[in-house]
């Protein structure tokens, strides 16, 4: 939490919006936080938020077990936003009324304006929202005037301006609403009073200062590992405390096409950091000769990759207190630390998933980007100079090509998947298709098929294209790729790759399937 920013608290009645809440009022340059309704005046008033924001929750405030609120927080004098379920709890404990008028509304909905307001500042007298509610306000809470409606929702949106504090029965926060970024901005600046201050550039100046707090004149040690999070934690802590920062890049000889050589260059040439590249595909390799078991192969890739890291953080004199690093970076975001539900993250978190790291290497965690989510998160790298390719990689799973090739892995055949996933990476990004994916890439098959060539007849590996659209790879669904773009990958696939004489599209969604194929 960042004491001296202007922060909105965004109270989660277990709506799924909770999270996207807090990320559009951070688009309204406001800092945000989300905590549990269980939340008391007292905590709350401690973290003196400019403002507050109740999300949607449950379909009634009178099911059984429904969350209520500190009845204490509305005495505090800090602007309140209710949403949906939000807006209606406080309708009911404010003095307005709440019915059950077993008409409710859900989807795309009119509301008209019924008078001005500095929420709806400038609006048309009507437009398009989004609604799921099945209980209605029909009366305004005490103090506050309703100045908008839905057909079925005669005070869709209230406003008490003196006392600063509205409602809206509809989600703001969705891209259905027309105008629902605006409203929450409206809210943010006109209604609370609050500055649009949380900026790109002052999330890195405020983390530069929290790191620099933390880390002091000590060393601090950093596993990259080719991906977002990492890389950009690692530019942070970078500048704020420059060559105390080391390094360490594990080459499993299990990452994508360039992936180790676009670390050393952002790395070491361009950013000047101490960069310790481990070249480790042979030991990968070789413990992993004659594995097919899929559990098997994560269980030794992560050992193998924990016993390294351990390797490395000796020989940096990890443990000797007086010169080797005492402090670890670890890219863990703003979700993780919500999820976790303690507000402190996982002790330490598994080096990009790939296993945990030995506990018993004393080290002290630094977590530039635990107040940050993924968004921001780019938004930071790209503004630190982190190249495009490196800002916008799709997420991939800490074992690597690992769990992309069926059966044995061995070097020959990491090979041919890492150009045929070169060929399917390069053809979705020529065809401005990359960032709208969450993942697209080739899958290797332990299976060979036949066919011809020229005149010869052909005995060889089947490829895989796997693209997926998701928001958080719980659930997937698989992308429908152009016809031409398939076949433009196909043909190259097969021209271009040796060992591959076919192609396959894989158009399985999650659940059933999942993502990777292993
Ligand atoms: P699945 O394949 O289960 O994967 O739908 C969901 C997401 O997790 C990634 N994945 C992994 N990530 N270690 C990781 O760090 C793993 O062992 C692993 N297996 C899958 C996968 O790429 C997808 O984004």
């Amino acid at each position: 939490m960042n004491q001296d920013l202007e922060t909105v608290v965004v109270v989660d009645f277990g709506a799924q919006y909770a999270q996207l809440i807090a990320r559009r009022v951070r688009e309204a340059h406001v800092f945000s936080e989300i905590v549990p309704p269980t939340v008391t005046a007292a905590a709350l008033a401690a973290k003196k938020p400019g403002a507050i924001i109740f999300s949607g929750g449950p379909k009634s405030v009178y099911e059984d077990g429904a969350p209520s609120i500190d009845l204490g927080i509305y005495e505090l004098g800090i602007p309140i936003l209710g949403i949906c379920y939000g807006a209606q709890l406080m309708a009911r404990d404010l003095g307005g009324t709440v019915e059950a008028t077993g008409r409710g509304e859900y989807g795309r909905t009119i509301l008209t304006q019924q008078r001005d307001s500095l929420l709806l500042d400038a609006w048309a007298q009507e437009s398009t929202v989004w609604m799921s509610h099945g209980d209605s306000i029909t009366e305004a809470p005490r103090g506050a005037v309703a100045v908008a409606s839905t057909p079925e929702a005669p005070v869709a949106v209230y406003l008490d301006a003196e006392n600063q504090r509205c409602g809206v029965q509809f989600h703001p926060e969705v891209v259905h609403t027309e105008r629902g970024q605006e409203l929450i901005a409206n809210f943010l600046h006109n209604v609370a009073g609050l500055a649009p201050t949380w900026t790109h550039t002052s999330i890195i100046e405020s983390e530069v200062e929290k790191i620099q707090a933390q880390i002091g004149t000590e060393k601090v040690l950093c596993a990259l590992s080719g991906g977002v999070d990492s890389a950009v934690a690692a530019a942070l802590v970078h500048k704020a405390v420059g060559d105390q920062l080391t390094c360490v890049f594990v080459d499993t000889g299990l990452m994508r096409s360039n992936e180790a050589d676009q670390v050393e260059e952002t790395f070491r040439r361009q950013f000047h950091i101490e960069l310790i590249h481990v070249k480790a595909a042979d030991r990968f390799f070789d413990a992993l000769e004659g594995v097919t078991d899929p559990e098997r192969k994560r269980k030794i890739i992560g050992e193998l990759f924990i016993r390294i890291f351990e390797e490395v953080a000796r020989d940096l004199g990890v443990g000797t207190a007086d010169k080797g690093p005492r402090f670890l970076v670890q890219g863990t975001l703003y979700p993780d630390v919500i999820e976790s539900g303690s507000g402190h993250a996982a002790n330490i978190k598994s080096h990009h998933n790939v296993g945990g790291l030995p506990e018993d290497l004393d080290f002290e965690l630094c977590e530039p980007l635990r107040d940050l989510f993924k968004d921001e998160v780019r938004a930071v790298g790209e503004e630190l100079g982190l190249p495009e390719a490196l800002v916008w990689r799709q997420p991939f799973p800490g074992p690597g090509l690992a769990v992309r090739i069926v059966g044995e892995v061995t070097r020959e055949r990491a090979e041919i998947l890492r150009n045929a996933d070169f060929v399917v990476v390069d053809e979705i990004r020529k065809a401005g298709l990359y960032r709208s994916l969450w993942q697209s890439f080739a899958v290797l098959p332990a299976v060979r098929t036949v066919g011809v060539m020229g005149d010869g007849r052909t005995y060889a590996y089947p490829i895989v294209i796997r693209a997926v659209t998701s928001d958080d790879a719980m659930t997937a669904d698989w992308a429908r790729l152009p016809y031409d773009l398939l076949e433009t990958i196909a043909n190259r696939l097969i021209n271009e790759v040796d060992g591959v004489n076919r192609v396959a599209l894989d158009i399985t969604s999650k659940p059933p399937g999942t993502i990777d194929w292993e």
